[in-house]
């Protein structure tokens, strides 16, 4: 891939900032942080050079991690490590040692299930005090928050009924099996939200 066939996101130039602005409270110790679901790397770029005390490791699907791969490969940052192949549906995820877990706008692409395995597989691999940050738009009390967030909603459930966005109360009951306590709940722009997620309970 040339620099010109990288995929880019426009969404992610518009929100690296805000979300960076949430992370810089969230991990504040050095560290290493599990990306899920990284796409173009752009986040990835932007936080691991913002953030130099934190060592980043980026992940996506195994057809879809060659994308973040060829963004980071040119950015070569010292606190990147190589990405990883991870579907959050097949575990144990071939992960070592990490401190924390960011990922953004995934939760309304994966199916169900997949959601299920994010969380478990999160709670899997924190120890306790460790933090989840899960950036998107989120549903509340069974609600859109929006009429934009219930278009898009509309938009994805017609490109495949397993994708749409979920409610807060939802993912809280998944957290809960796994040993994580929403901590924090950060309004973003666009009516999305930084959600943060601490675990709690036994290693
Ligand atoms: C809308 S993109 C978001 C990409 C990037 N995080 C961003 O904010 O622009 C959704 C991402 O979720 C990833 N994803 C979907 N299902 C997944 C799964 N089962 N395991 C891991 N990642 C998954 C996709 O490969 C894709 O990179």
């Amino acid at each position: 891939m040339t620099m010109e066939t990288i995929p880019f996101s426009q969404a992610c130039e518009n929100n690296k900032a805000p979300i960076l602005s949430v992370l810089r409270t969230v991990f504040t110790d050095p560290g290493v942080i599990l990306e899920i679901g990284a796409g173009t790397g752009q986040h990835a770029e932007h936080f691991a050079r913002s953030l130099p005390h934190l060592t980043w490791q980026p992940s996506d699907q195994p057809d879809h991690h060659n994308t973040c791969r060829a963004r980071l490969g040119r950015a070569n940052l010292p606190n990147v490590l190589e990405p990883i192949a991870l579907d959050v549906r097949h575990r144990p995820w071939p992960v070592g040692h990490v401190d924390g877990v960011f990922s953004a706008n995934t939760a309304h692409i994966m199916g169900w299930q997949a959601v299920e395995a994010l969380f478990a597989g999160v709670g899997e691999l924190l120890g306790p005090g460790q933090s989840f940050c899960l950036y998107g738009p989120f549903n509340e009390n069974g609600r859109f928050t929006s009429d934009s967030n219930a278009r898009f909603d509309q938009h994805l459930r017609a490109q495949d009924a397993a994708m749409g966005i979920r409610d807060i109360d939802d993912l809280n009951v998944l957290a809960r099996f796994s040993n994580l306590a929403l901590a924090d709940r950060h309004p973003m722009p666009a009516n999305n939200q930084c959600l943060v997620w601490v675990r709690t309970g036994p290693a």
